[in-house]
């Protein structure tokens, strides 16, 4: 029974590839084809599935406003794909892959260069059936989005036999009211199931397997509730800082740039029901309702749950790091915040009463993504004095750098009468499957081909995403902190990340 509803792509033996054949011949069309993420990702991901021969009959386009041609295009692709992939490009493969790439030179906002567009799609692209499967990424600034949606709707041909799809970045608006605007808009031009709003971290095996982890095991399904948990932590740290993205992060800021998306679905992994089945709107309904639970959050408690940063000058080994208002393309006065903390609940019946603590940004001392659910203490006095020491058990799901999941249990010390010990009982991925872990938009890109939607973020979920941090961003910005910067490049954040989760009697695990 449980065979028939759950998918079957969720069935494949643990470690077999998510490539291989059943991808049907597709084109993509990357706006802002010669960009950073372009060449960082989009390059090196399709490079790598076009050599596991996962893909077939494809071409690409480039499209965008430098003025390359086919071949330039091509070259510097090349190029990116030795600086940004995991080998450099093979001869071989190379002259297969780069065949398939096109660049068309145009303005966002000029018709004329759309109909070049689908004009090149028609001659370039193979069917099937008698249609050809489009892709349009968006890889262009959030600003120049509408222009692109609005036009591939307004030259759109009716007898043209596309079948288009659409990948939409993150940041997805910049509050409710503008997600909600572009929701609109994508709509006039796609439906629901064209638009794949990208989340990476859903693409990350870990991220996935906190469902798996959840709902195959006994163990912990039984556990996963307020009787048992005795509160949540996510930690999203990056050592890096922003990167000569300045002018982007004076935007964004943290709350926009790591809570309102990946935080937000990491909680929403750890705290959904279990779905009716593996189909994408199952799980994406599953979610939706969790962040419709996120307890709405008042001044006062954003005052007083709420933790914000912004790293100044600091050191990580012998190396000093410039403080954020140091970087290119900040302003010297800048108030963003590059550290978020804080506190959430869920206002369900499973969750009523845990707390969720979060805590991620920029120049913290390493790159490391973990959520630590941590049990309930035991109400036992067993062993003596040596209950007031003993460690709860924590189950620990480390997302990055390295895939891998943790057990902290007591047990007796050898050779000890009676004295307590904690032990880590780990699964890293690697080791125990040898094999590496796929790149977040490997698996996202095959998905969309494939036209599967669980890892994209749905319309209603946006929404409710930017209806929980809105009111921090508010607050935020009327009023101004007074302490910035307020912690070193290369700590753990200010002080009062710390005071946050210790004046509960309890402290961050992840360090
Ligand atoms: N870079 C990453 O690693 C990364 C990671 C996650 C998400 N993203 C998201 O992906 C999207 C693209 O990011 P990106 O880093 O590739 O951006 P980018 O390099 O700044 O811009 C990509 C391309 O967009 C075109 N463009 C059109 N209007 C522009 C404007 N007003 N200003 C600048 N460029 C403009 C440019 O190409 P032409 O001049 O040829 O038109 C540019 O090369 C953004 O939404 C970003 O948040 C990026």
């Amino acid at each position: 029974m449980e065979a028939e509803i759950i998918d079957s792509r969720f069935l494949r033996p643990c470690g077999e590839e998510t490539g291989g054949a059943g991808v049907l011949p597709f084109t993509m069309v990357i706006f802002g084809g010669s960009g950073d993420l372009s060449r960082r990702k989009l390059m090196p991901t399709l490079y790598h599935l076009h050599g596991k021969e996962s893909l077939d009959g494809f071409t690409v386009i480039g499209f965008g406003r430098h003025d390359l041609d086919d071949e330039a295009f091509r070259g510097s692709m090349k190029k990116a794909i030795t600086e940004f992939g995991d080998e450099p490009p093979d001869d071989t493969q190379w002259n297969d892959f780069g065949r398939r790439l096109y660049f068309l030179s145009g303005d966002y906002e000029d018709d004329a260069a759309y109909r070049r567009l689908l004009e090149l799609i028609e001659r370039i692209s193979v069917r099937t059936g008698g249609a050809i499967d489009v892709i349009y990424y968006l890889a262009v600034p959030p600003e120049v989005v509408p222009a692109i949606v609005e036009k591939i709707r307004q030259n759109r041909r009716d007898n043209e036999g596309l079948r288009e799809k659409i990948i939409v970045e993150k940041p997805f608006g910049r509050d409710r009211a503008s997600a909600s605007a572009l929701n609109r808009l994508l709509t006039t031009a796609f439906r629901e199931e064209q638009i794949y709003r990208i989340d990476h971290y859903l693409g990350k095996e870990t991220v996935q397997n906190i469902l798996f982890l959840r709902f195959s095991n006994a163990i912990f399904e039984q556990l996963w509730n307020n009787r048992h948990i005795d509160h949540v932590q996510i930690t999203v740290a990056e050592e890096i800082g922003i990167e000569h993205r300045g002018s982007f992060y004076e935007q964004a800021g943290v709350v926009r740039d790591m809570v309102q998306n990946h935080i937000l679905q990491l909680i929403a992994m750890v705290a959904m029901e279990p779905p009716v089945g593996f189909q994408a709107d199952f799980i994406r309904d599953e979610k939706t309702k969790i962040f419709r639970s996120v307890r709405p959050v008042d001044r006062k408690y954003i005052d007083t749950s709420m933790v914000r940063g912004q790293y100044g000058k600091g050191m990580t080994g012998t190396e000093e790091i410039a403080g954020y208002r140091q970087e290119e393309g900040v302003a010297k006065d800048s108030c963003i915040p590059t550290f978020f903390a804080g506190k959430f609940h869920i206002d369900n019946l499973r969750w009523a009463g845990v707390p969720f603590y979060v805590r991620t940004g920029k120049r913290l001392p390493k790159r490391i993504s973990e959520i630590c659910i941590q049990l309930r203490q035991l109400p036992l006095r067993l062993f003596g004095h040596t209950c007031d020491v003993m460690e709860p058990n924590v189950l620990i799901l480390t997302i990055q750098p390295d895939a891998r999941i943790s057990l902290r249990f007591n047990v007796q010390y050898p050779h000890t009468a009676g004295q307590i010990h904690a032990v880590d009982m780990k699964l890293g991925y690697r080791e125990t499957f040898r094999t590496a872990i796929h790149p977040s938009y490997e698996r996202q890109i095959l998905d969309c081909i494939r036209g599967d939607l669980t890892l994209f973020v749905r319309q209603d979920s946006i929404e409710a995403m930017w209806e929980i941090v809105d009111p921090v961003i508010s607050r935020w910005n009327e009023c101004g902190p007074d302490d910035f910067p307020n912690y070193a490049a290369g700590t753990w954040g200010p002080e009062a990340a710390k005071r946050l989760i210790e004046q509960d009697g309890r402290r961050w695990i992840t360090g």
